[in-house]
């Protein structure tokens, strides 16, 4: 069956009749910029053609309810509740299910971005094809379908990037994530055949075409089934350490550092903090120039900028993993065109770029790679560049 019908039958089952109507939106991939979005700096991601699905429909009451097919039980409460759960105080488990805390936290972060508090309530039923943990933002994709559906069913009219704000208010402070915006907004503008450039400073966007299918590239996923959580540990660890060096520099944020600062931060800073500094001022770069490279010269050009990322993201932020690695260098010595880990690390997907005819023997060599290390086999697909948020019935 797929997402949507997932979806929909889902809603019968909870509710016994139709929904309204059945809103979806895309995971994502970064191709490059890596974070940079909470240090204010630059990114470009673009939205995957696997989707979340929300089906809902408005309720006669001032109720909520939240059912997933990945979840036994739905979760309900009253609209007015909302504001009791979130925000959670700083680090703290969200008191509902964290899967339905993106859902219900993009309720409680639109009501309060709209013009008037939303008293009617709602069902909502959720299927995703998106793979969780793998790195491809399962999570944007959530708030984006939610937050799509609440903002046509309570007749907001809110625009995509505050929908995409709405999304990033739900992850970090009602699941308690500290991400930045990139997911939320790659998931809300994607358009087809094109990247999206985005200064998360202003949040400012420009669509960059990418020019793969033309050029007889695809972008090959490899998820390396090693899951990880930006609720805790490391993800927070590399937030904390750009603030600390940002601060030594003098700078609100790493945004206004670039590679002049560089020496100067040597001398201020420890090893370990500068060499996130580092990174992060190298790879807002490499996002400037990936886009310059794309214009100028085409997708095959990029391919050293996306290696030098891998290697920033491995050696100065050291949120690689050895399965990450490994995929990236089988990609490579098999002839990709470029390939680096993408998203916020510690295990997730690799990406790597590649001819079409080169497809099946770059995937066969990087399965038979994970096989002798020893490793779980590796799911290995290919994405394009797909469509942001829409009303699919
Ligand atoms: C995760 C976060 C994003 C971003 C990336 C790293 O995907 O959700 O906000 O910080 O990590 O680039």
């Amino acid at each position: 069956m797929s997402a949507l019908d997932a979806a929909r039958t889902l809603f019968v089952e909870l509710t016994g009749s139709a929904p309204e109507g059945v809103w979806s939106a895309p995971g994502r991939v970064n191709l490059i910029g890596e974070h940079t979005d909470y240090n204010e700096g630059f990114v470009l991601p673009f939205a995957i053609p696997q989707r979340t699905f929300a089906a809902a429909g408005l309720r006669d009451d001032d109720r909520i309810r939240i059912a997933s097919t990945f979840a036994d039980e739905p979760v309900e409460v009253a609209l007015a509740d909302l504001g009791t759960l979130f925000p959670t105080p700083s680090g703290a488990e969200p008191g509902v299910p964290e899967w339905s805390a993106y859902a219900l936290g993009v309720a409680w972060a639109i009501g309060l971005a709209g013009a008037a508090a939303p008293s009617r309530g709602v069902d909502i039923a959720i299927a995703s094809d998106v793979p969780v943990g793998a790195g491809l933002s399962s999570s944007a994709a959530i708030e984006g379908a939610v937050a799509s559906a609440l903002d046509d069913l309570w007749d907001l009219g809110l625009d995509r990037v505050t929908l995409a704000q709405v999304g990033r208010r739900a992850e970090n402070e009602a699941v308690g994530a500290p991400t930045g915006i990139m997911d939320q907004m790659a998931s809300m503008l994607g358009r087809p055949d094109a990247a999206t450039f985005i200064d998360c400073r202003t949040l400012a966007t420009e669509s960059v075409p990418t020019g793969f299918t033309a050029e007889g590239l695809e972008v090959l996923i490899i998820d390396t089934q090693v899951k990880h959580s930006h609720s805790t540990g490391g993800y927070r660890e590399r937030r904390d350490a750009c603030e600390r060096g940002a601060a030594l520099l003098g700078f609100g944020s790493l945004r206004d550092a670039d590679a002049s600062d560089l020496a100067r931060a040597a001398e201020l800073m420890d090893d370990v903090t500068f060499r996130r500094v580092r990174h992060v001022i190298t790879e807002n770069q490499r996002v400037l120039d990936t886009v310059r490279v794309l214009a100028a010269d085409g997708p095959r050009a990029i391919g050293e900028l996306l290696v030098a990322s891998h290697a920033s993201m491995r050696d100065d932020f050291e949120i690689s993993v050895a399965e990450l690695d490994l995929a990236v260098e089988t990609a490579l010595a098999q002839g990709a065109v470029g390939a680096r880990m993408t998203g916020g690390g510690f295990g997730g997907a690799a990406i790597a770029l590649v001819e079409r005819e080169a497809v099946a023997q770059i995937a066969d060599a990087v399965t038979r790679a994970f096989a002798d290390a020893g490793f779980a086999a590796p799911h290995v697909f290919t994405v394009h560049p797909a469509d942001g948020p829409h009303r699919d019935a």
